[in-house]
């Protein structure tokens, strides 16, 4: 998507990950980037202000933030990407079988990926313009897919994108009946080399770095049109099924 000129304002959730910081070096023109935005404003656990998924109301602070940045700059939200998610922490470790099951992890797992994603449509999303081109883009994962699941193994994972990638998909819907050229997606990084994949990088496996991720990212970003809207997508822009 050719967010034109200006290109306004992009929101990054999740910005102290890995994928999450190289997207805001992308978006703000890092070497090389290919999109540049006027303003790229960052929001996660340690920021200011900061945003918890287990606290709504930081949530509705930031976002109110968010709309006074837009409205002192004069520039319209044109961006948001959601890079936030969790795997493997203190909470827990993915499940190999269903006798691991545990309800602490799975209740994580789905706070970070599903429902902490949730609240963000429901505050930020009525921040995007009602007119223009607008995008909102979830990171999930292809082990998300349902159709694609061949291995087993990671049930609150898989399970919390595949929530996450229905969400999106129902979110897509409304925002397409307030603005006809909205875009909402799920996006498929790839393996990319963060604290998340780390103890999961098997050899042999291709591990990009995040860099070179987030660019790849951009570029699917720059290239969605509203046809695409409701998709899951990997990093080469292709449509992955749910
Ligand atoms: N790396 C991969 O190979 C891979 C593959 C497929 C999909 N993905 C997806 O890509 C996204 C980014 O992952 P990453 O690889 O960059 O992982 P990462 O480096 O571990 O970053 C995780 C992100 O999630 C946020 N987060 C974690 N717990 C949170 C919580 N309780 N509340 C709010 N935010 C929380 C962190 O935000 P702050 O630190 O900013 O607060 C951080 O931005 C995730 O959705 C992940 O599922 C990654």
């Amino acid at each position: 998507m050719n967010f034109g000129q200006p290109a306004g304002v992009a929101l990054v959730i999740g910005s102290g990950g890995g994928l999450g910081a190289a997207l805001v070096a992308q978006l703000s023109g890092a070497a090389g980037a290919p999109e540049r935005f006027q303003t790229v404003l960052a929001l996660g656990r340690n920021s200011l202000p900061a945003i918890d998924y287990g606290d709504e109301a930081s949530l509705k602070s930031a976002a109110d933030w968010v709309a006074v940045q837009c409205a002192e700059q004069q520039l319209e939200l044109r961006l948001i990407v959601v890079a936030s998610g969790f795997l493997h922490g203190p909470q827990g470790q993915p499940e190999r079988s269903f006798s691991q099951l545990d309800a602490g992890y799975l209740t994580h797992v789905f706070q970070v990926n599903a429902i902490g994603p949730a609240l963000v449509m429901k505050h930020f999303l009525p921040l995007l313009p009602r007119q223009g081109r607008c995008v909102a883009a979830f990171l999930s994962a292809k082990v998300g897919s349902i159709g694609d699941n061949a291995l087993g193994g990671w049930y609150g994972y898989r399970a919390s994108k595949a929530a996450l990638n229905q969400l999106v998909k129902t979110a897509s819907i409304e925002m397409t009946r307030r603005n006809r050229q909205s875009v909402c997606v799920a996006l498929h990084p790839g393996t990319v080399d963060t604290a998340l994949s780390q103890p999961f990088a098997k050899t042999g496996l291709k591990v990009r770095p995040a860099e070179e991720a987030a660019s790849d990212l951009v570029n699917v970003l720059k290239g969605l049109t509203p046809a695409d809207t409701g998709s899951l997508l990997d990093y080469q822009g292709v449509t992955l099924p749910f």
